[in-house]
């Protein structure tokens, strides 16, 4: 009985839903129709709340502001939100906004680090948890994720970003989605998300923020946009515009992208915000004259919110006056946000929740934040096994800046982020393990870009005691993000002369990155029996690498991004394509070409002469410390339909001798196409866990679909034809086997 009223409430929810929605757009137009052009521009404003409090109580007050950002004392915001339900002349409730984008006042790990887990639940359970903490705030509108494909290390916001592989930031990219907007917006712990930067901004000429891009048609659809279209499937309620201008035209006032593409082709009803000025920034641009025609531009193209620019604020009311914008234009975008703000609930709830007991750092957020941390950490080397640090070892020398960088450690973006809060390894390494082993601690660099060498001799003596090193390098804080962009991505200060004097002692060497970005590490790599690469990794890092360090977790992190040997190998990711002379064969050991031989003995391939044409580590890369072997790929048939799916198998075992986890890849690729293709694809990924000694069937089901690829002719179609299929634990490798896709 009680399952059949189960089933029937399941049955019937959908059609709540759709009442719910029927009755909020219903509630829209009798609200629009009550509303002056005033009330109407003032909800597309919105501005910064650092600013003077009473100038923007008096902003709210007149029905100017529509959304405030950066707002967090919950005391202010309901205050604002008083004022404006009961004194501006519409009474609509404002909408608090902030960059939530790796947790709140817990830090998650930088979204390069959490794509490092290829973990998407944990991400979803994560974001959920970062949803709770900023609702608590007042927050129900998070500017992430952030979905921008990013193949140049250079570029600081990679550290934003979920690396450069498209499917990969689309899968995470959704379940950031899920995670803060859970089952219903209307829940008091949701919040909207904001798929950014439409689009094309990860891809920056030279990897210098905000720079021109040129992307052509079929890369921007086949590269770019799937994120976004896999966010707008999942029902992200907002969109954010980038702040590049590609093939000449800034997207904030891109008629095509804004409306031809995200509305009219993909359906998209939720919110379309600018980017910080990115409306008044078609000035600078150089094709807006002033703030009125960047208001014209942008309005038309599509773009509902004015972010801080106040160009809509100042200019909407002449323009539709003077006939030169419809008021039905402005209308259409009104309704957008009012949708929003109806299906958020703030008409019934405006003001910011209270916890019966606040999420805030609470045990299981920090919890979840931990796990996340040590499945962000990607083990690049482990020589000798000197990882995880065993019995043998008694003493343990801790060194380098970023052993204790309670602040670099939250990495970008950690706009809430308290360093009070912060856990950093040295901490950790001797609230669990003081009582256990000795661990000296000899900082050396008071920070990354530190350049003294006067506390050398002490640490290589110390160096000498100890039966391991563990030193803690990478970069500030500071180095990654927007606007912080790098022209040489080696390690900063006199972190690397400090690595060099520590491996002359010969105690064996474990280096552990912090950074918000894949930094040229080959040297250190080099001299370290053991490297683990942990990113910016938030609030609980330490604890997260003293759990590794000691084995208590097995890192299973991989890599979201390819690791240039130098960066003149950049851009450098795994999924290029074929070319006419592929890069293979040169050693790039410039001593060892040939002196005025002809031309041709180096060959004609597509590399540099002083550098090998692999990376350093691709994209899909990690060890663990047990070990895991694929046999046995089966593909259920080899030849399929477009509209069937590709079924293939593959037994995973473990191998070595404790329980771990495995990200088993499936990659495709083809030879011939209408259009040239890339060498392969991740289309789709599974985390297992085995025990030691335990083989597992893994089974893969890719709909052909996920396969197609825009063609000749510029459509979106999938190709007959023959595919190479590998399922491997990195791009580079695996086993191999063939299918046929046939009409
Ligand atoms: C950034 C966005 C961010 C916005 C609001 C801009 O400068 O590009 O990612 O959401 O500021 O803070």
């Amino acid at each position: 009985m009680k399952k059949l009223f189960t089933l029937i409430l399941l049955a019937l929810l959908p059609l709540a839903a759709s009442a719910q929605q029927q009755s909020i757009d219903q509630r829209v137009e009798e609200l629009l129709g009550k509303m002056t052009i005033e009330d109407k521009i003032g909800q597309l404003n919105q501005m910064d709340g650092r600013r003077d409090l009473e100038k923007i109580k008096q902003e709210v007050r007149t029905g100017t502001l529509s959304s405030i950002m950066n707002i967090v004392d919950p005391a202010v915001t309901n205050e604002l939100q008083r004022i404006a339900i009961e004194e501006s002349p519409a009474g609509i409730p404002l909408l608090f906004a902030r960059d939530v984008v790796h947790g709140f006042n817990t830090v998650l790990p930088i979204p390069l680090g959490q794509a490092a887990s290829w973990d998407e639940e944990l991400i979803e359970a994560a974001s959920a948890n970062t949803a709770l903490e900023a609702t608590e705030r007042g927050i129900r509108w998070a500017f992430a994720p952030m979905m921008d494909i990013a193949r140049d290390a250079r570029w600081g916001r990679i550290a934003e970003s979920f690396g450069e592989d498209t499917y990969m930031a689309g899968r995470l990219a959704t379940a950031v989605v899920r995670g803060y907007q859970g089952e219903s917006l209307a829940n008091p712990t949701a919040m909207a998300a904001c798929a950014k930067h439409f689009v094309g901004y990860g891809d920056a000429e030279g990897g210098r923020d905000y720079n021109t891009t040129s992307i052509p048609p079929r890369t921007l659809r086949d590269v770019y946009l799937p994120p976004f279209k896999a966010c707008v499937d999942e029902g992200c309620a907002s969109i954010m515009t980038s702040f590049n201008d590609n093939d000449g035209l800034p997207s904030t006032g891109n008629h095509w992208l804004l409306t031809e593409l995200l509305r009219e082709q993909w359906g998209f009803e939720g919110v379309v915000v600018s980017d910080w000025g990115s409306v008044a920034g078609l000035i600078p641009h150089g094709v807006a004259h002033d703030k009125r025609d960047a208001a014209h531009q942008c309005i038309e193209a599509g773009c509902d919110v004015d972010m801080s620019s106040r160009s809509y604020l100042l200019n909407l009311k002449d323009l539709i006056e003077k006939g030169e914008v419809e008021e039905a234009v402005l209308d259409e975008a009104v309704r957008r946000v009012l949708k929003l703000k109806m299906a958020l609930g703030l008409f019934e709830q405006p003001y910011a929740r209270t916890a019966e007991q606040s999420d805030i750092y609470s045990e299981p957020v920090l919890a979840t934040a931990c796990r996340l941390a040590e499945e962000s950490v990607v083990m690049l080397k482990n020589e000798g096994k000197v990882l995880p640090l065993g019995e043998s070892v008694k003493r343990v020398l801790v060194v380098g800046p970023m052993a204790h960088a309670p602040y670099d450690q939250m990495g970008t973006w950690a706009l809430d982020g308290q360093k009070e809060h912060t856990i950093t390894p040295i901490m950790a390494l001797r609230e669990q393990w003081g009582d256990k082993v000795a661990i000296d601690y000899v900082p050396c660099l008071t920070h990354p870009r530190d350049k003294s060498t006067a506390e050398f001799k002490r640490m290589t003596k110390a160096a000498r005691k100890a039966d391991v090193v563990v030193a803690f390098v990478g970069e500030e804080q500071m180095m990654s993000g927007e606007a912080h962009s790098l022209s040489s991505l080696d390690l900063q200060g006199v972190q690397g002369e400090m690595l060099e004097a520590l491996a002359q002692t010969g105690t064996p060497l474990v280096t552990v990155f912090m950074a918000g970005r894949p930094l040229t590490i080959s040297r250190q790599v080099e001299i370290s029996d053991a490297v683990l690469y942990a990113w910016h990794p938030g609030t609980m890092g330490g604890k997260a690498l003293a759990n590794i360090l000691f084995g208590v977790a097995n890192p299973s992190g991989k890599l979201p991004v390819t690791f240039p040997r130098n960066v003149g190998q950049i851009p450098i990711y795994y999924n290029h394509k074929h070319t006419s002379h592929i890069a293979k064969g040169t050693e790039g050991n410039l001593d060892n070409i040939p002196r005025e031989s002809p031309q041709s003995v180096m060959g004609h391939t597509s590399s540099y002469l002083d550098v090998a044409p692999t990376p350093l580590f691709p994209f899909g890369y990690g060890l663990s410390y047990t070990t895991f072997e694929l046999s046995d790929i089966r593909i259920e048939s080899t030849a399929v339909r477009p509209e069937e799916s590709v079924k293939v198998s593959v037994v995973v075992s473990n191998t070595g001798e404790r329980e771990g986890t495995e990200v088993v890849q499936l990659y495709t690729g083809r030879k011939t196409a209408s259009v040239t293709q890339p060498m392969k694809e991740l289309k789709d990924f599974q985390r297992i866990t085995l025990r030691a000694g335990e083989s597992r069937k893994v089974e893969f089901e890719v709909p052909v679909s996920r396969l197609a690829f825009h063609n000749r002719n510029m459509e979106l179609a999938v190709e007959e034809g023959k595919y190479t299929l590998t399922i491997g634990t990195d791009s580079q490798t695996g086993l191999k086997t063939y299918f046929k896709i046939i009409k």
